[in-house]
């Protein structure tokens, strides 16, 4: 009823506004024979999704991470089973120059069409001043990059009048964390970030989007200890490839947010269902570290 009452000029626009929103999110992204730039793209997920895109969607790449062997390893396995062009970018992100770069080499190998922020590092145990500095690479790789790449491509992305950003952040996003409490809240601001920027920009045709897993079986377990708590090959962390399909799959489908697997839609669903106070303590009690 109200709708009916509404003056024609608002329920046009109105009705128009809803119709591009279904048509837009019916329309797929398409990486075929297109550009992605993928950080972190030298091990875990970021690799494994370069892998998924080469194979199974024909994307080209720009690999970007710091271990340029790796990558180049990447690169030379792939060549080898699929017909696409792979650029490789060792840059360091946590560094201003770093993301300049990685903006500047990229748009010079061709018209890009997809941004992936993969790249991502944690720390395990008590927060302490001893650690400082490790906070702030977390700080820099985790946020600042990905705001600075996601705010570089999204202008790249307008005046080219087509685009997509996907931004990996990650159930800790919508938890606080004790004993990984950086990590946490560089998580808790990038999906911020990403929802207000996907809304701010709704009518450009650039789709903005997140992928938020919960534990995955890579480096970053062992890498930052949390194994001593949280055995990497558990059941509890998804497989990589598995991550990787399922995380191009929501992409593909412009998802704004996409959770992997049952097990993390019961523990988002369980964790935004209890009160603060609990999900604090029974987190502090799931992570404290072992003595
Ligand atoms: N693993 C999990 O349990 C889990 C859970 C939820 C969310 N996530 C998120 O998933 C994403 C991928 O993590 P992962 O599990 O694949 O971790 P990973 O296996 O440790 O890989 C991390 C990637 O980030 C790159 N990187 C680290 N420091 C960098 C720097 N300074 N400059 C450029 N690249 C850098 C690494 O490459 P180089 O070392 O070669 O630079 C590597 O390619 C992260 O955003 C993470 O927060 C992971």
């Amino acid at each position: 009823m109200i709708f009916l009452r509404m003056h024609p000029d608002y329920r046009t626009g109105f009705s128009a506004g809803w119709i591009s929103a279904i048509i837009a999110s019916m329309k797929q992204l398409n990486f075929k024979d297109r550009w992605v730039v993928i950080t972190g793209a030298s091990a875990g997920l970021g690799a494994e999704m370069a892998r998924y895109l080469a194979v199974n969607e024909k994307a080209n790449l720009v690999l970007a991470a710091r271990r340029e062997d790796r990558m180049l390893a990447l690169k030379e396995e792939l060549l080898r089973e699929v017909a696409v062009k792979i650029e490789v970018a060792a840059v360091d992100l946590t560094t201003v120059e770093g993301c300049d770069e990685l903006f500047r080499k990229a748009t010079a190998v061709g018209k890009i069409y997809a941004l992936i922020n993969s790249a991502g590092m944690t720390a395990y145990g008590k927060t302490s001043a001893e650690h400082i500095g490790m906070y702030q690479r977390i700080i820099d790789l985790n946020v600042r990059s990905v705001m600075h790449l996601s705010l570089l491509f999204l202008e790249y992305f307008q005046i080219q009048g087509e685009g997509a950003i996907l931004n990996v952040t990650s159930e800790a996003a919508f938890t606080p964390t004790p004993y990984q409490n950086v990590y946490a809240a560089s998580k808790h601001a990038i999906q911020s970030f990403t929802d207000c920027l996907r809304v701010e920009h709704r009518d450009r045709r650039v789709n903005i989007c997140t992928f938020v897993p919960g534990g995955i079986n890579t480096d970053m377990i062992t890498d930052s200890g949390l194994s001593a708590k949280v055995d990497r090959d558990s059941f509890v962390n998804m497989k990589p490839d598995v991550a990787a399909r399922k995380a191009v799959e929501a992409f593909k489908r412009g998802k704004p947010m996409a959770i992997p697997g049952i097990l993390n839609k019961v523990n988002h669903a369980l964790m935004w269902a209890l009160p603060r106070r609990l999900k604090l303590a029974m987190a502090e009690r799931f992570y404290r570290p072992p003595q």
